[in-house]
């Protein structure tokens, strides 16, 4: 089997070719252009082409080597850049991955794997969120997520192509070997500020305290990067035995405060920060947590990582090691 991974130098897209690896799987082509990924991600013998997988020169090229199976992470996933800039999120996101999508007709693949993202679901009220749940995305980013796994539906109902859709809530930590992990300090999401804000400015802000939650902040769904990468294995493994079509969460099912999550940092990194409660910030979701029982029931998938304290852990091993001289 060969396999072509878009994105396979970011985060999750590292992560899962290294679990790929370990599976067995020997012939993995990523295309990256390095737009946030980095080279040295790429653990060999997976193959780096560095381009656009929207480069249709790049892509006639490698479709030459009978690839079987794409795994689709490349992407821009910034929620708020998407809403001040929303062409940038539709080309990449929607229409480079359209034209990506035609190449893999024309040349016989026959599985395809996307990162979508529990971004499609927008606010939602009640909890945990299955996949069933109306999709409501509350950003071009989410919308970007939505119409691709609308494309692949239509796609594979009219084709012999299959796909997984698989919808992440917020990944984080890093690699419990020490060989991967995020770049903290390029990334808005939560962990990542927390790393860098904490240690840098000596404090970290809570966006928002009074809501109608347990401790007033918002509730989330944070999963081991590690637990998403294994879960791209035990898709494709659904697909070659004869699988369906699917569209499938991936979370950890438990919510944490963020005035937990925080707390937690504290104890495990033993940083001494001062917390401030600011004001709410537009657009962020209260509450959000998974539902996973498709993804065990249909793909088989276990977590191993996702328990808050190992999140955390090896995120902040991962931020030693990747500052010490000559690291990076
Ligand atoms: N990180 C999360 O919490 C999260 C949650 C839900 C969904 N997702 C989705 O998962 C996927 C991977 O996310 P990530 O966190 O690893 O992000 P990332 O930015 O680390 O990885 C994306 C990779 O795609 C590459 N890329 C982007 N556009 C490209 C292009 N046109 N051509 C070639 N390479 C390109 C980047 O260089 C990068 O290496 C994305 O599709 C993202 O939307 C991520």
């Amino acid at each position: 089997m060969r396999i072509l991974v878009t994105g396979g130098a970011g985060y999750i897209g590292s992560h899962t070719v290294k679990a790929l690896i370990n599976s067995g799987y020997k012939n993995i082509i990523v295309i990256d252009d390095l737009s946030s990924g980095y080279a040295k991600n790429v653990l060999k013998p997976a193959v780096l082409i560095k381009g656009d997988f929207g480069d249709e020169n790049i892509l006639s090229d490698v479709f030459k080597l009978k690839i079987d199976t794409v795994l689709h992470f490349a992407a821009f996933k910034s929620a708020p850049e998407s809403v001040i800039n929303p062409i940038k999120y539709y080309e990449n996101n929607v229409s480079k991955s359209l034209l990506m999508l035609e190449k893999c007709l024309e040349n016989g693949v026959k599985n395809f794997i996307f990162s979508s993202s529990a971004a499609v679901y927008g606010d939602v009220q009640s909890f945990p969120i299955t996949e069933e749940f109306e999709t409501k995305p509350t950003n071009p980013y989410g919308w970007s997520k939505l119409f691709f796994e609308q494309i692949l539906s239509d796609v594979s109902a009219a084709t012999g192509l299959k796909h997984v859709s698989l919808r992440y809530f917020n990944a984080a930590g890093a690699d419990p070997e020490g060989l991967l992990g995020a770049n903290h300090a390029k990334g808005d999401d939560l962990i990542s500020r927390l790393m860098v804000e904490s240690s840098e400015k000596g404090k970290f802000q809570i966006f928002g305290s009074d809501y109608e939650t347990k401790d007033g902040t918002c509730i989330r769904d944070i999963v081991h990067v590690s637990d998403l990468a294994s879960a791209h294995v035990d898709a494709l493994r659904y697909l070659v035995k004869g699988g369906g079509s699917e569209i499938i969460n991936l979370g950890s099912e438990s919510g944490y405060s963020i005035r937990e999550i925080v707390s937690i940092t504290k104890e495990i990194t033993g940083m001494d920060f001062d917390v401030v409660d600011a004001k709410r910030r537009p657009g962020d979701i209260v509450v959000s947590i998974a539902s996973s029982e498709r993804a065990k029931e249909i793909i088989g998938w276990t977590r191993n990582f996702s328990d808050l304290e190992t999140i955390i852990q090896t995120a902040w091993n991962w931020d030693k090691k990747a500052s010490e001289p000559g690291h990076g």
